[in-house]
């Protein structure tokens, strides 16, 4: 059950993160001074040249390790390891200047001038060359270093580049697809607006109007940036095959499916940067909702490698930069924020950064050692209580989180609905929307999987499926035959409408999922931000919904076609027509929401079916607002993380066991108090 560490040479929590020492070299006795502070900050890890190209290339073909040389063995003497980045992210002036196709053009063609980062061609051959060349020399020099743990390739990939390139590849990648530009014309409904393709090559601008297009053109560039990842790789793959290949990835950043780039490394990463504190008049109020949102993010980190362990790449110590206004970490949020990712299953904490910036646009982003210097600042202790948290910890390193639910975010599906043009421009949310449903879980602490809608569901008692309204090949197959088998499907409004083109389905909604759901859905009417729709509950019915709910946004008019009804409208002309249905399908049952309901209803419903599918709640007790229960497991023991995400203290009921408190080194049993924003991990046998 348990997966072995990230590197087997290192079975330890990591702690650390971007380190930039070649901005700093020219300062007497910085790296040592750097040293030392790691060691105080119980820093084992430094993430190095994420941004080096030109310090290690000045010109083109000349290389210059030594420094880099210096801080890897420097390091391995401190007791650090390194996460070694290659250095697409960023090109050298002299590589964007001397070789125009490197730079990105925009939707209209016009080419980047130089400057900013993460603005490379994933397709020009001479990119693809200069990275072969400075990653090959990477490999070659830091081969067998004992520093070296594991690649970090480039940085936070994202964006598009309309360059006449690009546009090449994406016609020769639209012929694969569809063979004829017939076809395509077809998938594309483009005869509409008399967009009638008669060769690939009329494919000039990637049109909003032209819905299937504009999915083709992102899986394109998934496509092209796991091209791009393979180019990089594959110096590393052939000359350091033991080292670990991650690359950071960004949350829910949409521009590429992240669950098909997963398959290309060896483990996930991203950078994590709630807005900790900033939606509340007082601080204290909503953290919890942030915390939420964020274990929903990380919970899907968890399942795009089946369960292995992710890391949390970059988080802030203290602010960041770059969000509309950025507070200050209330004192033991740093501590509870930064356990929640190993809660979630990181084998991580790591920072952007370790030595503040002097200059330009990241010199007011927080970091571990400030511009003051030294070790004797809040932010400072904070990282180096946390270290010393970390190194209790070794026993969770690769431990696994067995879940009976899954929730599906899929990244296609989002992209889908965006394009969609529905009858509404605003609030469609559908990221929101699948939070609002994982709510429920996380307020139980019940483990969640949040998966993709190509992953297996035999595994799990309860599917979740909100706004599922692409379906793709096999999908509606292999949900069907999950209720048939025994699961239980709940699925929403906007679910089966159109297909992995864009395609609306004919012949009713929700598709091919209708007859599975048992209704037919006629019409879906949009609210606007002033009215809502009255959901009424079926007395008695075995969900305990609440008698009566309030639906915004979207409520869909459905029919009954052999499902029974648990709620109705009670409001306007369709007031009557059911609101909730329920479908026996085989051993299973299926659910359909037509509306999007408030969190009491979405409580009552999920809350319910956790009771009656005997859901596994690793702490039975029930939890104060704003308290989280996670758990890992190695088979063996079980680790309860019990984290306060509020501003005041409170008491969590462990039961009758005897656990063991791992980082106050007591046992514990009984109720359980948190300080304000407090955390406790406890260890139990598990069962
Ligand atoms: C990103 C980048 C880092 C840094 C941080 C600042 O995550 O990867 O290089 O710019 O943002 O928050
Ligand atoms: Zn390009």
């Amino acid at each position: 059950m348990r997966q072995p560490p990230i590197n087997p040479t290192f079975p330890h929590i990591i702690h650390g993160g971007d380190y930039n020492p070649e901005q700093w070299l020219e300062v007497p006795g910085i790296l040592e001074e750097d040293l030392r502070l790691m060691k105080l900050a119980h820093i084992n890890e430094a993430t190095i040249g994420v941004f080096s190209w030109a310090s290690l290339e000045p010109e083109e073909g000349k290389f210059t390790f030594d420094w880099l040389d210096r801080v890897m063995d420097s390091l391995a003497k401190n007791g650090q390891r390194v996460v070694l980045a290659t250095p697409s992210g960023g090109k050298p002036n002299w590589m964007a200047l001397k070789y125009e196709s490197i730079r990105r053009c925009d939707e209209r063609g016009q080419r980047d001038p130089q400057g900013g980062r993460h603005n490379h061609c994933m397709t020009s051959p001479v990119y693809r060359e200069k990275v072969t060349i400075i990653n090959t020399k990477l490999a070659e020099r830091y081969k067998g270093h004992p520093a070296l743990l594991m690649w970090h390739i480039s940085n936070e990939y994202g964006g598009y580049c309309y360059c006449p390139l690009c546009f090449q590849a994406f016609h020769s990648w639209l012929e694969k697809r569809y063979e004829t530009p017939e076809k395509m014309t077809l998938k594309f409904w483009a005869k509409f607006w008399s967009h009638t393709y008669t060769s690939f090559d009329q494919v000039t601008l990637i049109d909003p109007s032209v819905h299937g297009l504009g999915l083709a053109w992102r899986r394109f560039m998934t496509d092209q940036v796991i091209s791009f990842i393979q180019n990089e790789s594959a110096p590393l793959r052939g000359l350091t095959p033991e080292i670990p290949i991650t690359t950071n990835l960004m949350g829910f950043h949409d521009h590429y499916d992240y669950w098909k780039i997963a398959g290309t490394l060896d483990v996930v990463s991203w950078d994590s940067y709630p807005d900790w504190h900033v939606n509340d008049p007082l601080p204290g109020g909503h953290d919890w909702q942030t915390a939420m949102k964020i274990a929903f993010v990380a919970d899907a980190y968890r399942a795009m490698k089946g369960g292995k362990p992710w890391l949390l790449m970059e988080s802030t110590p203290s602010q960041v930069n770059w969000q509309r206004m950025s507070r200050l970490k209330r004192p033991g949020l740093h501590r509870v924020s930064s356990l929640q990712a190993i809660a979630h299953g990181s084998d991580s904490v790591m920072y952007f950064q370790f030595r503040q910036s002097r200059g330009s646009t990241e010199k007011f982003h927080g970091a571990v050692v400030t511009h003051a210097g030294h070790e004797h600042t809040r932010v400072f202790r904070d990282v180096a209580q946390l270290g010393t948290d970390l190194e209790k910890l070794d026993a969770i390193t690769g431990t696994v989180t067995p879940a009976e639910v899954a929730i599906i975010y899929d990244w296609e599906n989002n992209w889908a609905i965006s394009l969609s043009a529905l009858n509404r421009q605003d609030n469609r949310d559908y990221s929101p929307t699948c939070a609002a449903h994982y709510k429920p879980f996380w307020k139980r602490g019940v483990p969640v999987d949040v998966i993709d809608s190509t992953q297996d569901f035999s595994k799990y008692k309860l599917l979740v499926a909100p706004m599922l309204y692409m379906l793709r090949p096999g999908v509606a197959e292999r949900i069907v035959q999950f209720v048939e088998d025994g699961g239980t499907l709940v699925t929403t409004y906007l679910t089966g409408i159109a297909d992995e083109d864009d395609l609306c389905f004919l012949g009713g909604f929700p598709g091919p999922l209708r007859k599975l759901l048992g209704i037919w859905s006629e019409e879906i009417d949009t609210l606007n931000v002033q009215h809502v729709q009255k959901v009424i509950a079926v007395p008695g019915n075995n969900l305990n919904l609440p008698a009566t709910s309030m639906a915004r946004d979207f409520c869909e008019l459905i029919h009954l076609e052999g499902a029974t009804a648990l709620a109705h409208y009670g409001e306007d002309f369709y007031a009557g027509y059911p609101a909730v249905t329920c479908n026996k399908s085989g051993r299973g049952n299926a659910y359909y929401i037509a509306s999007r309901n408030d969190d009491i209803f979405n409580d009552a419903l999920l809350g319910s079916l956790v009771d009656q599918l005997k859901i596994r709640r690793p702490l039975e007790a029930s939890l104060p607002e704003g308290v989280s229960v996670q758990s890992r497991t190695d088979g063996e023991n079980e680790f309860l993380f019990i984290m306060n995400f509020t501003s005041g203290a409170q008491n969590v009921e462990l039961g009758g066991d005897v656990c063991y408190d791992m980082l106050g080194d007591k046992s514990v049993s009984g109720t359980i108090a948190l300080q304000p924003y407090g955390v406790m991990i406890v260890r139990r046998p598990y069962r």
